[in-house]
């Protein structure tokens, strides 16, 4: 078997530009699944709305976009569209949980009604010249609604699904259903993508001993926390050195691609707040920094707190 892993989507954060920065410095992901794309009123979708996904942004690592959306009549143009981009693969949302999305009948909202998935996939799949793979929840509400969903994924050829053994109701709470995702494995045809809470490399072994089937691994929080960990786990040890001024050098870059693309400073600190609340986790006494960038209105004062905690306090965690 080849361990292959994938950077999950996270919207806000797993951008093009994360992700080349990210490959700059650091290594270990064989693919990315990309932040979902909603489908689009007009019947083809602009360059601004396919821009994290364009080809010539996307040198770095192999892509698999993602829609989200649950119409055939809305997700058959926008396939074709990334396959005429160049994706022989796309990947259907069907794990958002936020109550925006889910109360629409989208993401997870989508996996209460198997009637509704089933019409997807009948007028989906021979209707799109791109093979289908699907990330989901293990329901909305209740994770037994995923095994309505099983023998229906059977009767379609995806090319596999990625299950995060949580529902939508659940968010980020609780620990991941291991035993509703054994299940999973157990009733489906295709190969299974485990994520979910792969935060270090005994997480990750302890997962794949449980799961020896299982090949694929997709990891989000825990990478963007560490960007060390998918090489960790490819190396099977946790041995790197200079890790401060590593991840300070790919921080840099990542600052300035984004100071690049965003208009005001405001939502560049936006931006930053944002990846902070993850980065400060790898730190010792994280949530101090944590903190002190939340509490900051400007960007002045913000790349002086940086800059401070990088030359003074910055310690890696383990
Ligand atoms: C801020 C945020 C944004 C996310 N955006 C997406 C998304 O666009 N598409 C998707 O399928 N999942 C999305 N997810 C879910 C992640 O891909 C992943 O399933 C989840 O975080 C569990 O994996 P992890 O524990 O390795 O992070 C998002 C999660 C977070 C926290």
């Amino acid at each position: 078997m080849t361990l292959k892993l994938y950077l999950a989507p996270l919207r806000g954060f797993t951008d093009y530009i994360y992700r080349n920065t990210f490959n700059r410095h650091f290594n270990g992901f064989d693919a990315a699944v990309t932040p979902f794309i909603p489908t689009s009123k007009t019947t083809r979708a602009t360059p601004s709305h396919l821009k994290d996904v364009l080809p010539e942004n996307n040198a770095s690592m192999p892509i698999e976009p993602q829609i989200l959306c649950n119409n055939p009549a809305d997700f058959i143009p926008l396939a074709k569209q990334l396959y005429d981009l160049g994706y022989p693969t796309v990947n259907w949302n069907l794990g958002c949980p936020f109550p925006m999305v889910a109360k629409k009948q989208r993401g997870s909202g989508l996996l209460p009604y198997p009637d509704r998935i089933e019409n997807f996939l009948t007028k989906t799949v021979p209707a799109i010249p791109n093979r289908l793979t699907i990330k989901t929840r293990l329901g909305r509400m209740d994770s037994e609604e995923i095994i309505q969903l099983m023998p229906i994924f059977n009767r379609y050829p995806l090319q596999e699904i990625i299950i995060h053994p949580r529902t939508g109701k659940q968010m980020y709470d609780g620990e991941p259903d291991l035993e509703a995702f054994k299940r999973c494995i157990k009733m489906t045809h295709h190969r299974i993508v485990y994520n979910g809470d792969i935060t270090d490399l005994k997480s990750f072994q302890n997962l794949s001993a449980r799961f020896n089937t299982v090949e694929s691994w997709m990891i989000g929080r825990g990478a963007i926390v560490n960007p060390f960990l998918p090489a960790i786990i490819k190396r099977g040890k946790d041995d790197f050195t200079d890790r401060v001024e590593t991840f300070r050098s790919f921080y840099q870059e990542l600052f300035e691609e984004y100071q690049r693309v965003f208009s005001g400073p405001g939502h560049l600190l936006e931006r930053m707040k944002g990846f902070w609340t993850y980065f400060s986790q790898a730190f010792k006494d994280g949530h101090k920094i944590r903190k002190k960038i939340h509490r900051t209105l400007k960007l002045q004062r913000y790349l002086e707190i940086v800059e401070r905690f990088f030359e003074e306090d910055a310690e890696w965690k383990n």
